[in-house]
């Protein structure tokens, strides 16, 4: 049995999510960022917050993301630069969704450096394509805490309130069956290169990313866990 929060345990370096929309790279990145007390980056969310908040780069970022494609490393890079300089990104931290391409991946190695971090630990998550529109159709987020359910799979206790706030649930707007296939075709585009790349660094560990969430979950614990 996988033990829950782990009080004694800290990440001691950049835990990198890699894999294809919808394979649940947020859902674990969330359970592994409370089990070590680590911040979880989501550069996902960070442009949805922009968006929500109506600032000027969510206005630019906005109709990109609606489209399914990659928003250009103008607006990203300086979001990830400005978050690790946070004091809680002083350990380590949970990456999702970020880097998306070969040249992120590079810039962030450089990044890394700079300020002192091991080499990241990349966790691809390999999961049968087949499931994935289940997964990303029937995503519901919380409004309120960002919890992510799953109509089919993962339902709330409550019709369409969150277990754990309260808050509404939400579909994303590129959760729309016509945007999946645009986000698929950037994935294998632009970031399954990333694959190759992280593996010839000895730097990437595969997960079976179609099993149950909690078997997942240990599976990713055992591994951060290795390469300490
Ligand atoms: P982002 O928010 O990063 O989305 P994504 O990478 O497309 O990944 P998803 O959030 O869709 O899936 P996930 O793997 O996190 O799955 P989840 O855990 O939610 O990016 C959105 C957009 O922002 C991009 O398209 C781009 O425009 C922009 N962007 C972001 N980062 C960028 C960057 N670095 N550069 C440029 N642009 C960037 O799970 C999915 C569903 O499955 C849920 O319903 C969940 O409940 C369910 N589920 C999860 N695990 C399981 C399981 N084991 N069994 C059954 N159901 C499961």
């Amino acid at each position: 049995m996988t033990p829950d929060v782990l009080p004694h345990e800290k990440l001691d370096r950049a835990v990198i999510f890699l894999g294809p929309p919808g394979a649940g790279k947020g859902t674990q990145a969330k359970e592994l960022a409370r089990r070590f007390s680590a911040p979880h980056l989501s550069t996902g969310d960070m442009l949805r917050e922009h968006v929500a908040q109506g600032t000027s780069l969510g206005q630019r970022a906005q109709p990109i993301m609606g489209r399914g494609e990659l928003v250009p490393d103008s607006i990203v890079l300086r979001m990830v630069a400005d978050r690790i300089d946070r004091p809680d990104c002083s350990h380590g931290f949970v990456f999702d969704g970020f880097p998306r391409t070969v040249a992120q991946a590079q810039w962030l190695g450089e990044l890394l450096k700079q300020h002192g971090f091991k080499q990241p630990l990349v966790v691809h998550f390999v999961i049968n394509p087949g499931l994935l529109l289940r997964r990303i159709t029937g995503r519901r987020m919380c409004k309120v805490g960002g919890e992510i359910y799953n109509i089919y799979d993962r339902p709330p206790k409550c019709d369409a309130r969150c277990d754990n706030d309260g808050g509404e649930l939400e579909q994303r707007p590129d959760d729309r069956e016509e945007i999946v296939g645009p986000r698929l075709a950037a994935y294998e585009r632009q970031t399954a290169p990333l694959v190759a790349y992280y593996r010839r660094l000895g730097r990437l560990r595969d997960v079976d990313a179609s099993k149950p969430v909690e078997e997942v979950t240990a599976r990713v614990v055992e591994i951060v866990r290795e390469a300490r």
